[in-house]
C-alpha cells in the first residue's frame, strides 16, 4: 500500500525520492508525487498513473532543485485514484506538505471543524485534512505543531512533514503504519520500507508507535510520545542490492520462485541445532506448552493458507488440535481465548492491519502470542511475545511465492517443536522428520527444473475462462493457495474445493473442456481423489493431476500428470506449490499482465 519516502541531506532530492520510490513500486500504488522544499517555498508535483508519468512531470516543471523533500506513491483509500487527490498534499496557504501512508478514522469530524473555520479543501482525501490542521494549529516549532496535530488524530498514520518556515527539517511521526529512518553520508532519509533506503544504507531505527524523528542533513533525532528525546538502536539487514533488484530475470516473481530452494534451506537449517528444532526468539517453557487449552492460527490470504498446512501438519505430528482463522474475522468470532491460548500469527510483512489488530485483541485477552515474520522489526514482530522469523529475505512481488514457501517450513517446524515439547514424538520420528524436511530445499531445487512443463500446459489452458482446483486436506489447503496464485496475477476465475464437495454443488460449474487442476499429493488421500477425478471427467473436465513420483494408479485416471519428488504426506503442499507458481506465473505472462504489480492489489496491505 502507500509508499513514502523522504530525504534531508546535502545532496539534489528528486533523484533520491524517485529512486526509493521505485522501490517502493511493488507496494502497489495509482498515483506518485513529490514535495520539495526550495528558496520560493514548497513545490509538489504529482499525478495519476505510474511513476514514468510522474518522470515526465518532473522533466517538463522546469526548477526542481532541492535537497529536502518528500516522495508517495498512493494506493487509494479516500477518493478514486487521480491527479488531485495523489500526495503530497499542501495546507491551503502552502506552508506546509504532507505525505501519509494509512487511514484517519476520525477525519470528517475534523475536517468539519476545518470547514468551520473557512477552510477548503481540493482533494477528497482524509491526509489533506492533517496537512490543513498543521496550518490551523502551527506553532511556529514543526516538531511541536506535528505532534500537536498527532493528538487530534484517530486511525493509522505514517506521516512525513515538511514545512515551508522549517528549513532543512522533515518531521516524521506513525502510528500503526510502517516507518523507518536510516542515516547516510549526506544526511538522513525515511521510508515506508527496507528496500527504498538499500541504496543508501544497510542500517535503520524503526519508529515505535506515536514516535517522532526530525531529519536533517547532520542525521536523525528521535522522540517519544512525550516528546521527551529517545536513543535507538539500528537494524541491520545483510541483504546485498541485488537483493532487491531483478538480477537479470524478468519479473521479481520469477525470480523469487527460483530463490525458493535457497530461502527453505536458510529457514529450516537456521532453526535445527543437534537434531532438535529451535526457535531463539521463542521463550515458551515445556509447562506453558503443556497447558496450552486452545491454539489458533491466525492470518490474511496467503499466509492463512500456510496456516491451515499447518494446523493439519500440528495436528498429526503433536496431536495438539489447531484452528485457523482469518485475521479480519478473528475478533468477531469472540474466540476462546484464556491466559493458556496460544495465537499464533502468520506474516510476511508484520504489517498487514488485520493480522495486528488480531495479535493485539489476542494480547489484550491474555493469550500468548507467537508470530511467524519475514520483515525483521515489523510491527507484528515487535508486538508478540515471541517470533520465528522466516528467512525468505526481501519479497517484493505482489504476490508471495517465496515468504509462502518459507512460512510452510515454519509451520512444519513448529509442529516438530510442539510434538517435542509435548513429549509426544520419539527420539526416531523427530530425527527422521527433521531429515525430511532438511530435504526440502533440494527437492525444491528439483522441481525448478519443471518450470518448461508448466509453460507447456500454460499454453494450452492461458485462455480457459475458469480453473478449478481439488484436493483434500493437506491437497485442499494447497489448492487454496494455487488458485489464489492464479487469481491474482493472471485474472482468470479460478475456485478450489475440498474434492468432497464438489457434488454438493461447484460441479454444476463444470463445461466440456474445463480444466481441473488435481492435487493428488498425499497418499493417504489418493483413492479417495481417483474417485473425484473420474466424477470430473465424467462431466467433461479435463485433468492435469499432481502426484508423488511412483503413483501408477493416478496415470490411469488423469489426462496429464505432473510427478512431484516424493515425500511424507505432511511435507507435500511445499512440493505441488512450487508447479503450480510457475504455471500460474507463464498464464499471466501469456496473457499480458502486470505479474508483480496485479491490478487493485498491495503488498503490505496496511488497512482493515
Ligand atoms: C497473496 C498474498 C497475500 C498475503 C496477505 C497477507 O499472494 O501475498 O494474500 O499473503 O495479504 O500478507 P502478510 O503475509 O504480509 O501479512
Amino acid at each position: 500500500m502507500c509508499g513514502i519516502v523522504g530525504y534531508a541531506g546535502s545532496e539534489q532530492a528528486v533523484p533520491i525520492l524517485m529512486g526509493g520510490l521505485a522501490k517502493l513500486e511493488y507496494r502497489g500504488y495509482d498515483s506518485a508525487g513529490v514535495a520539495l522544499q526550495q528558496d520560493c517555498g514548497l513545490t509538489v508535483i504529482k499525478s495519476k498513473g505510474r511513476l514514468a508519468e510522474l518522470r515526465r512531470q518532473l522533466e517538463t516543471a522546469g526548477d526542481t532543485r532541492g535537497t529536502v523533500g518528500l516522495g508517495h506513491t498512493r494506493w487509494a483509500t479516500h477518493g478514486e485514484p487521480s491527479d488531485l487527490n495523489a500526495h503530497p498534499h499542501l495546507s491551503q496557504d502552502a506552508r506546509f506538505a504532507v505525505v501519509h501512508n494509512g487511514i484517519i478514522e476520525n477525519y470528517i469530524e475534523l475536517k468539519q471543524m476545518l470547514l468551520e473555520k473557512g477552510y477548503t479543501f481540493q482533494s477528497q482525501t482524509d491526509t489533506e485534512v492533517i496537512v490543513n490542521l498543521l496550518a490551523y494549529y502551527d506553532t511556529g516549532d514543526l516538531l511541536d505543531t506535528v505532534l500537536k496535530v498527532r493528538n487530534k488524530l484517530g486511525g493509522s498514520y505514517a506521516l512525513g512533514v515538511l514545512s515551508a518556515a522549517a528549513p532543512g527539517q522533515i518531521v516524521a511521526v506513525r502510528k500503526d503504519s510502517p516507518l523507518i529512518v536510516g542515516l547516510c553520508k549526506s544526511g538522513a532519509l525515511m521510508a515506508s520500507d527496507i528496500p527504498a533506503l538499500i541504496a543508501h544504507t544497510r542500517d535503520y531505527y524503526e519508529l515505535s508507535e506515536r514516535e517522532a524523528a526530525v531529519l536533517t542533513k547532520d542525521g536523525a533525532r528521535f522522540y517519544n510520545v512525550n516528546r521527551e528525546p529517545v536513543s535507538k538502536t539500528p537494524y541491520h539487514v545483510d541483504w546485498d542490492i541485488d537483493a532487491a533488484s531483478l538480477g537479470g530475470y524478468e519479473h521479481f516473481m520469477m525470480k523469487e520462485i527460483m530463490e525458493q530452494p535457497r530461502v527453505l534451506r536458510d529457514t529450516i537449517s537456521s532453526k535445527i541445532h543437534d537434531g532438535e528444532v529451535v526457535f531463539p526468539d521463542v521463550s515458551l517453557t515445556r509447562a506453558q506448552v503443556e497447558a496450552i487449552d486452545r491454539l489458533y492460527i491466525v492470518a490474511c490470504g496467503s499466509a492463512a493458507h500456510a496456516g491451515m498446512v499447518g494446523k493439519h501438519v500440528i495436528r498429526r505430528v503433536a496431536g495438539l488440535s489447531a484452528e485457523v482463522e482469518l485475521a479480519s474475522e478473528f475478533r468477531y468470532q469472540e474466540p476462546l481465548l484464556t491466559d493458556r491460548s496460544l495465537v499464533v500469527i502468520i506474516s510476511q510483512s508484520g504489517e498487514t492491519a488485520d493480522s495486528l489488530a488480531a495479535l493485539r485483541y489476542a494480547r489484550e485477552k491474555g493469550a500468548k502470542t507467537l508470530a511467524v515474520v519475514n520483515v525483521l522489526g515489523s510491527s507484528i514482530a515487535r508486538s508478540a511475545e515471541h517470533v520465528i522469523y522466516t528467512n525468505a529475505g526481501p519479497e517484493i512481488a505482489v504476490a508471495t511465492t517465496k515468504a509462502y514457501s518459507c512460512q510452510l517450513a515454519v509451520m512444519y517446524l513448529l509442529a516438530v517443536y510442539l510434538g517435542r515439547a509435548l513429549g509426544r514424538l520419539s527420539d526416531e520420528d523427530n530425527a527422521s522428520l527433521l531429515k525430511e524436511l532438511q530435504a526440502l530445499p533440494d527437492k525444491a531445487d528439483a522441481l525448478l527444473g519443471c518450470k518448461e512443463t508448466m509453460q507447456y500446459y500454460a499454453a494450452q489452458y492461458y485462455g480457459a475462462k475458469d480453473i478449478f482446483l481439488i484436493g483434500r486436506n493437506l491437497d485442499y489447503a494447497a489448492a487454496l493457495e494455487a488458485s489464489l496464485k492464479l487469481k491474482e496475477i493472471s485474472y482468470i476465475h479460478s475456485e478450489a474445493y475440498a474434492a468432497g464437495e464438489l457434488k454438493h454443488g461447484p460441479i454444476a460449474l463444470l463445461e466440456r473442456g474445463t480444466l481441473v487442476v488435481a492435487l493428488a499429493a498425499t497418499v493417504s488421500m489418493a483413492d479417495k481423489l481417483r474417485s473425484n477425478i473420474l466424477e470430473v471427467k465424467a462431466r467433461g473436465a479435463e485433468v492435469l493431476a499432481l502426484a508423488q513420483e511412483g503413483d501408477e494408479k493416478i496415470k490411469t485416471v488423469a489426462d496429464a500428470l505432473f510427478e512431484v519428488p516424493r515425500t511424507p504426506d505432511i511435507f507435500t503442499p511445499s512440493m505441488t506449490i512450487i508447479p503450480m507458481q510457475f504455471f500460474a506465473y507463464y498464464v499471466a505472462a501469456m496473457r499480458g499482465m502486470d505479474i508483480d504489480k496485479p491490478r487493485n492489489l498491495a503488498k503490505s496491505v496496511t488497512v482493515e
